[in-house]
């Protein structure tokens, strides 16, 4: 079990995964410098672009592409329009996806997990009724009472490390599906969205040793069949969708976006932190668009009874 203390705080404690510390390294660079170049709903993750024409400026194309995306992942978390709905968000970033559900009615109460502080300080200033957000990883989440639905978006990508073998990743991630189906009533649903590898494992070369080394460290990405072995117990696959173009769409829009606000940029996080985030955007839409690495959006249904399947 890793506690991890940044400065004189204990900020979480996580027993698999990336750390809470070089979550921090991340996503603790402040509010403001991520609200200069992601869209109003602050998702760091990729949108979903069906139906928006390439010309649409991003000032108005990625929030819609983005709120899109929300109600894919509402959707596919069976959250239809019932203010007793209770969801769950693991690694709720700036709460995007917990505003959206509460506004829209798509959920009651909606709980957001994560291991920034900043984020964590941030959804609490929201202050919105029905949200409660917690400075806690998902392998330490006790709650009271069982979830009608769960949603991740963009965190499964640190439910293990670069240091684990096969057989760590599929402990650590069964060991995700496992709480997942202990904390949802019978039926529910679930939806994950995260980045994986299609080729050959960990082969995206300099980009990735860049990314791993200056902006994600801790992190590490999963296969597709790792990701539903690790849950086939647990959970039925109701859903898989594919798009590396989304991400690569995504990152060209971030991108353009952080080039506009250099000046404001700058004056956050100096000129090395602007030109190592623009080499890491740009770096990253060139690994979609040439398809060293993917995106997976996936559905699951929760089994009423766990399966005992051979190992
Ligand atoms: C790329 S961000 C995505 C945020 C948000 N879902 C979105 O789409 O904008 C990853 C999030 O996962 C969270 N996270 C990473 N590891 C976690 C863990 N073990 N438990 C809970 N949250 C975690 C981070 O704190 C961060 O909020």
């Amino acid at each position: 079990m890793t506690t991890t203390t940044v400065g004189t705080t204990t900020v979480g404690t996580t027993t698999v995964g990336t750390s809470a510390a070089d979550i921090e390294f991340h996503y603790d660079l402040g509010n403001d410098f991520y609200a200069l170049w992601l869209d109003e709903t602050l998702s760091y993750s990729a949108a979903v672009w069906d139906g928006i024409a390439p010309g649409e400026p991003d000032t108005t194309a990625l929030p819609r592409a983005q709120r899109a995306k929300l109600d894919l992942h509402l959707d596919l978390a069976g959250a239809a329009s019932d203010a007793g709905f209770r969801l769950l968000d693991v690694g709720c970033g700036w709460g995007g996806l917990l505003t959206h559900a509460v506004l829209t009615g798509r959920a009651g109460e909606a709980t957001g997990l994560t291991l920034s502080r900043a984020q964590h300080a941030h959804v609490r200033g929201l202050a919105l009724p029905g949200v409660d957000v917690r400075l806690e990883s998902w392998d330490g989440h006790r709650p009271e009472r069982p979830y009608d639905g769960i949603v991740s978006i963009g965190a499964f990508e640190h439910f293990a490390t670069a240091d684990m073998d096969a057989a760590g990743r599929l402990a650590a991630y069964r060991g995700y599906f496992e709480r997942c189906h202990g904390w949802l009533r019978p039926g529910a649903r679930m939806s994950l969205q995260t980045i994986a590898y299609d080729g050959v494992a960990g082969g995206d070369g300099p980009v990735g040793s860049f990314v791993a080394a200056e902006v994600f460290p801790g992190a590490a990405l999963p296969r597709l069949g790792e990701i539903v072995t690790a849950g086939d117990p647990y959970f039925a696959v109701t859903a898989v969708r594919a798009s590396a173009e989304d991400y690569a769409r995504t990152l060209g829009a971030w991108s353009a976006r952080l080039l506009r606000a250099r000046a404001e940029a700058e004056a956050l996080v100096g000129p090395d932190g602007f030109r190592r985030y623009r080499r890491y955007l740009r770096a990253c839409e060139v690994t979609f668009l040439r398809g060293a690495a993917t995106l997976y959006r996936i559905g699951f249904r929760r089994r009423d009874e766990p399966l005992r399947l051979p190992v």
